[in-house]
């Protein structure tokens, strides 16, 4: 069992919140996507609500030790003008200053530490550097379902070191969405699985073969199914080496009467590139100097019918190359049937489906998108994540 952050008294302790405040920035160092810090934002208010001293952790980016590029401030400043309230960046995130820092809070402070991974220690799952973030805090709360697939100090080493530990409302609603799909799916239960790798979701099918009623498959992965069933598939992306797999896998969903649903028609190109030579084709193969880039029109319209039918969607992967505009139309028109069919539970995983549907504008429309990429992933493939086995009661 798992208590959450709106079961635990917070009043006047000091209280370690993990969150993943892990957010693409430009060049500039400024934030071009706020949505993980907008996710955290109802569990910070829940524990300020209750008057905690919250301490919050993240890292940000993969450093290798000490690198100004990689600073928490600007996801500190954005959450102080979301919250309007301060938030004091320490210097570090372990040391006699940030002992300093936490003594003299006042109850519904906020201080941001410095990113965690500036210490090799956190990746390490070191047990010093857990017992030191675990010194400063008499609650560990853990919202950071995207970094929940680490076993990390923060997301798990340091839970053991403290008395009172529990759930975000974010990690609460990951947990919920998902693992209903997982568990007790409303049927018909659909997966869209797209992206460029077979092998990248191999976990995800085989797990998935034992709980949905049909896979609609888009992306360059798409390719190396149809190559691995005898199909031309021209200059199209395959993983020659995922042939086999991919057979292995179309038994298997055969064997449990599991559809499978690959692309009928194709919007090829010369080049993945925007100003390419392009064309639909309306049949297979494709021909000998062309590549799929897109579904066609035949293709989406099966998967709309699908979509629109289905009363439980998990979709993780685009389509197609949807950061060109030429090849967006099949992952826009899944996210648009998604939208639309409003009396199913409809699911995002996070990364570039979580991307593009945020991008296109539908994401407010789905049931729920979730923040993590490997994190959902993994979560899919039925893996137990240690940042949420360490939460267990
Ligand atoms: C993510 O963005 O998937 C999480 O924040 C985890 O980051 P990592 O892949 O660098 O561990």
């Amino acid at each position: 069992m798992i208590k959450y952050v709106d079961q635990l008294d917070l009043a006047g302790k000091r209280v370690f919140m993990r969150v993943d405040f892990n957010v693409p920035l430009d060049d500039a160092g400024k934030i071009t996507d706020d949505t993980r810090i907008r996710a955290a934002l109802p569990t910070i208010q829940a524990a300020l609500g209750k008057k905690a001293k919250l301490i919050l952790g993240s890292h940000l980016g993969r450093p290798k030790g000490v690198d100004p590029k990689f600073t928490l401030e600007p996801a500190a400043q954005r959450l102080a003008e979301l919250l309007k309230k301060d938030v004091t960046l320490a210097d570090d995130c372990i040391g006699d200053g940030v002992k300093k820092r936490v003594s003299d809070m006042k109850d519904g402070d906020v201080l941001m530490l410095e990113n965690l991974r500036f210490h090799k220690e956190e990746e390490a799952n070191d047990p010093e550097f857990a017992r030191e973030l675990a010194a400063n805090c008499d609650v560990y709360i853990n919202d950071a379902f995207g970094t929940a697939h680490r076993a990390h100090a923060s997301t798990a080493g340091m839970v053991k070191f403290v008395n009172t530990k529990g759930a975000g409302l974010l990690m609460k609603k990951e947990i919920e969405y998902l693992g209903q799909l997982l568990e007790s799916p409303k049927r018909p239960f659909v997966a869209v699985l797209g992206g460029a790798k077979v092998s990248d979701k191999i976990k995800v099918l085989e797990n998935l073969t034992t709980k949905v009623d049909a896979f609609l498959i888009g992306g360059a992965m798409a390719y190396t199914f149809l190559k691995a069933m005898g199909v031309d598939v021209g200059k199209s992306r395959v993983e020659a080496d995922k042939l086999e797999v991919a057979n292995r896998i179309l038994k298997t969903a055969a064997e449990r009467k599991v559809e499978v649903y690959l692309p009928r028609d194709h919007v090829v190109a010369k080049e993945p590139k925007a100003d390419a030579e392009r064309k639909t084709i309306d049949t297979q193969p494709i021909p000998a100097d062309w590549m799929g880039l897109d579904i066609g029109p035949r293709t989406i319209e099966l998967y709309r019918q699908t979509i629109r039918n289905a009363k439980s969607v998990l979709w993780n992967g685009p389509m197609g190359f949807f950061e060109l505009e030429p090849f967006a139309a099949g992952t826009r028109a899944v996210a648009q049937a998604m939208a639309d069919n409003k009396d199913a539970i409809t699911v995002v995983g996070g990364g570039d489906s979580a991307a593009a549907v945020e991008q296109m504008g539908f994401a407010s429309k789905m049931k729920h998108v979730s923040t993590g990429g490997g994190a959902s992933l993994e979560f899919i493939e039925g893996i137990k994540l240690p940042g949420i086995a360490a939460l267990e009661q």
